[in-house]
């Protein structure tokens, strides 16, 4: 036999070895299979059931939990989880019930909606994103994992990644954006951050990505509302983040609450099962979202009985809240609507996830009452808070250099949000404590260290109608209503601005302006605030514009008319430190959108990495007849998707390729020079986007394909170099086959998907 033929079989051989090491369960997985096994094994059917049911905890003191209704389901093994309730006394004595109480002594899992952060609160996801730091992102979710923990919670209801493209809908705040393959690199991180190494270790806790699938669709930006799209679009633009979660090992899916091709997502199984198990992989448990099984009647999908077992069917392991599991999953067996096999799988699966978590091993792990005092809310974590909100801030505008202010300047600090805590931390904080969170007014005097050079007004209201004050003030986060005219109101804060330097306007919307339920048909910032705007303008002295939003609005009016406009989301608990840190120039903005700002609300849905059409509108131009575009506003959006300034400015060399023509299994480098042009140091968000020529199916005029974050010195040039291969050309064709078809492709880099250099290249065959 010859070398040759012997390589040969010996690497066969060794494929073979690989392939049969990998069906092989690792040890643990046996271990935990037959543990389970045995488990199961004991349990009656409603026992099993019981599993399945994770009721909201209602509020109950320490030493009552037995006698409380819950406490009684615990008791009769009827709860396999609860959720929202924090310290480690609360968790556990409710643990205890079910250790010492229960017949089979199953721990149940304690979850949280701890989404950006838990007593030393991050940035809003919306803001994170902006950061394009998978390093500091993946940071944030540790250390909500290491301070949920100590508070006695394993079990998160993050990371939310859902691809929005409209502003309208209040839970764009609460996702990564509009870009498929930014949102897939974050979902990862997070999913990172949660679970750490080990999921068992005490600091470390299940992440749970949400909502699947396509939540952030809904029409007319209304939340909840219909969902319709095809399956072309929802494997190559939103399907990817849920994908990436998986992949990086996520724990646990929520299902969301719209329908998917007419079907509920609950009850979808071609959703739940082909896709996300089937065709992903997807070994852990399914929750639905809060009463998303009860929900199916309105739908119109059946009563109770029947929506239960449907969302059994699909693939649903876990009832949020409705307990119609609870209440018709045995009628339903006993009718033969569904099986014990799928009661079994269920079951078995919501056992797994509290086993990989280790509470068979120990159901008191995340119960040490020590950790809290050392471990939550402390100088370290709230440092990094503060640091991370600094990076998620986008400056929108900076005429004549307004920023970075100087330290001994006089400032006029007016506007509804200018000395306001509540409203820091933004949408779905269940755990920060709003009265602590820093406000800019704080900030300011912090960082400049003279509190006696600010003269402060409030401005104005933050809405002029006060019952939608009331609607958006919710969950102890109000705006303050001031009853006065808003005339007296403005001219207090023109009157406090005579002796400034400098104005800075505290503006934009109330945390609970975004979020769930709250979806706005107008994005633009309220008429009372731009009228307050505009009397400040008329001074004439320099205003700075400092915008609170969980959303992109239509700043069309502000950009025309205010020098200087610094966007920061909500930062969180440290968020007034952060927007003091930004606005003396200690730390350079370098945050780049995520999400396209339209002009105005009737752009939307508005997206960087749209279709070309059969009639696209030459670039440059506003109206053309018989093109796509509109008569009364141009195609532009205000600020593009990764569009972000900085204090120092940068310039971009010609794109230079390493090679003009690719074959599979071949790779391009792609390299930029980036230079650092302006009178400051700074970071560079450079952008890697591609454009596939021709297609078996349209394809998008630009994707995002690769990002680097870079620091650089004044005067200082970088090479940046990004790899290409035929995995970046992928897409899901008519068949939903993931195929790189040959051809011309363009590859774009720069600063902002708008402004890129360019070339060109081949996919041979
Ligand atoms: C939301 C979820 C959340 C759940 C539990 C629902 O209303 O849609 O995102 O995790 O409540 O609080």
């Amino acid at each position: 036999m010859n070398m040759k033929k012997l390589s040969i079989i010996i690497t066969a051989m060794m494929a073979v070895c690989i392939m049969q090491s990998k069906a092989q369960p690792m040890p643990e997985e046996i271990k935990m299979n037959q543990f389970i096994k045995g488990l199961m094994s004991k349990m009656t059917l409603e026992e099993k059931i019981g599993q399945l049911n994770l009721p909201s905890a209602g509020d109950f003191t320490t030493g009552q939990t037995s006698s409380s209704d819950i406490g009684k389901k615990i008791v009769e093994g009827k709860v396999g989880g609860l959720f929202n309730i924090s310290s480690v006394a609360k968790i556990r004595s409710i643990q205890q019930v079910a250790i010492e109480k229960s017949r089979l002594k199953i721990p149940l899992i304690f979850g949280m909606d701890v989404i950006h952060g838990y007593k030393s609160v991050f940035p809003i996801p919306l803001g994170l994103s902006c950061s394009w730091d998978m390093a500091l992102i993946e940071q944030s979710a540790r250390i909500a994992a290491q301070e949920a923990t100590a508070d006695g919670i394993c079990w998160t209801f993050s990371p939310m990644v859902d691809i929005s493209r409209d502003p309208r809908w209040g839970r764009i705040a609460e996702g990564s954006g509009e870009d498929p393959y930014l949102g897939g690199e974050i979902a990862k991180a997070m999913v990172r951050g949660y679970q750490g190494k080990d999921l068992k270790a005490s600091n470390t806790m299940m992440a749970c990505v949400k909502h699947y699938a396509l939540y952030g669709a809904p029409d007319a930006g209304r939340d909840y509302n219909t969902v319709d799209m095809s399956h072309q679009r929802m494997y190559n633009e939103y399907f990817p983040p849920y994908k990436a979660a998986v992949d990086a090992g996520v724990g646990s899916v929520m299902a969301s609450f719209n329908e998917v091709d007419g079907i509920p997502a609950t009850a979808n199984k071609w959703l739940m099962t082909n896709v996300l198990r089937d065709q992903w992989g997807f070994n852990g448990f399914l929750v639905a979202d809060y009463t998303g099984i009860n929900e199916m009647i309105d739908h119109g999908m059946g009563d109770l009985k029947t929506v239960s077992a449907l969302a059994l069917k699909a693939g649903i392991d876990m009832d949020m809240v409705g307990e119609g599991f609870l209440l018709t999953l045995k009628a339903s067996l006993e009718e033969d609507k569904i099986t014990t096999t799928q009661i079994d799988d269920a079951c078995r699966r919501v056992l797994e996830a509290k086993y990989k978590l280790g509470l068979f091993d120990d159901p008191y792990r995340y119960c040490d009452e020590k950790r809290a005092a050392t471990e939550v809310y402390t100088d370290a974590n709230r440092l990094q808070a503060r640091k991370t909100a600094t990076e998620s801030f986008v400056l929108l505008k900076n005429e004549n250099n307004i920023l970075p202010l100087k330290k001994n300047a006089k400032i006029a600090l007016v506007g509804p949000l200018s000395d306001n805590r509540l409203n820091m931390c933004g949408t779905w904080t269940v755990a920060g404590d709003f009265e602590k969170a820093i406000s800019v007014k704080d900030g300011i005097a912090m960082v400049n260290g003279k509190p006696g050079l600010i003269t402060w007004a409030k401005g104005s209201n933050i809405v002029s109608d006060s019952l939608l004050e009331a609607r958006i003030g919710m969950f102890g986060k109000a705006t303050g209503w001031d009853k006065r005219p808003t005339s007296v109101i403005i001219s207090e804060a023109v009157k406090a601005s005579e002796n400034a330097d400098v104005i800075i306007a505290v503006v934009g919307e109330a945390a609970e302006s975004s979020g769930e339920s709250s979806s706005m048909s107008n994005i633009e910032l309220p008429e009372i605030q731009r009228e307050l705007l505009k009397a400040l303008l008329k001074t004439g002295k320099p205003v700075v514009m400092v915008l609170f939003t969980g959303r992109p609005l239509a700043l069309k009016w502000e950009q025309e008319n205010v020098p200087a406009i610094l966007n920061v989301w909500f930062g969180g608990s440290e968020a007034g430190a952060a927007v003091a840190d930004v606005l003396f120039g200690d730390v350079v903005p370098s945050g780049k959108l995520t999400t396209t700002f339209p002009q105005n609300t009737g752009q939307i849905p508005i997206y960087y990495n749209h279709k070309n059409t059969g009639r696209p509108l030459p670039e440059g131009q506003w109206f053309s007849k018989f093109r796509s575009n509109y008569l009364d506003v141009s195609n532009d959006p205000i600020y593009p998707f990764g569009y972000g300034l900085s204090y120092t400015t940068f310039s971009y060399s010609d794109i230079t390729l390493s090679k003009n023509s690719l074959k599979p299994g071949e790779k391009i480098e792609v390299n930029v020079k980036v230079t650092n042009t302006g009178k400051s140091d700074g970071k560079e968000v450079v952008q890697l986007y591609i454009r596939d020529m021709v297609g078996t199916t349209t394809r998008p005029v630009k994707e995002l394909k690769g990002f680097r974050k870079i620091d650089l010195k004044m005067g200082e040039t970088k090479e940046v170099t990004f790899t290409v291969g035929v995995d970046e050309l992928k897409f899901y064709d008519y068949n939903l086959n993931f195929t790189a078809e040959p051809g011309e492709f363009k590859v774009f880099v720069g600063g902002n998907s708008r402004d890129v250099k360019e070339a060109s290249f081949v996919l041979t065959e």
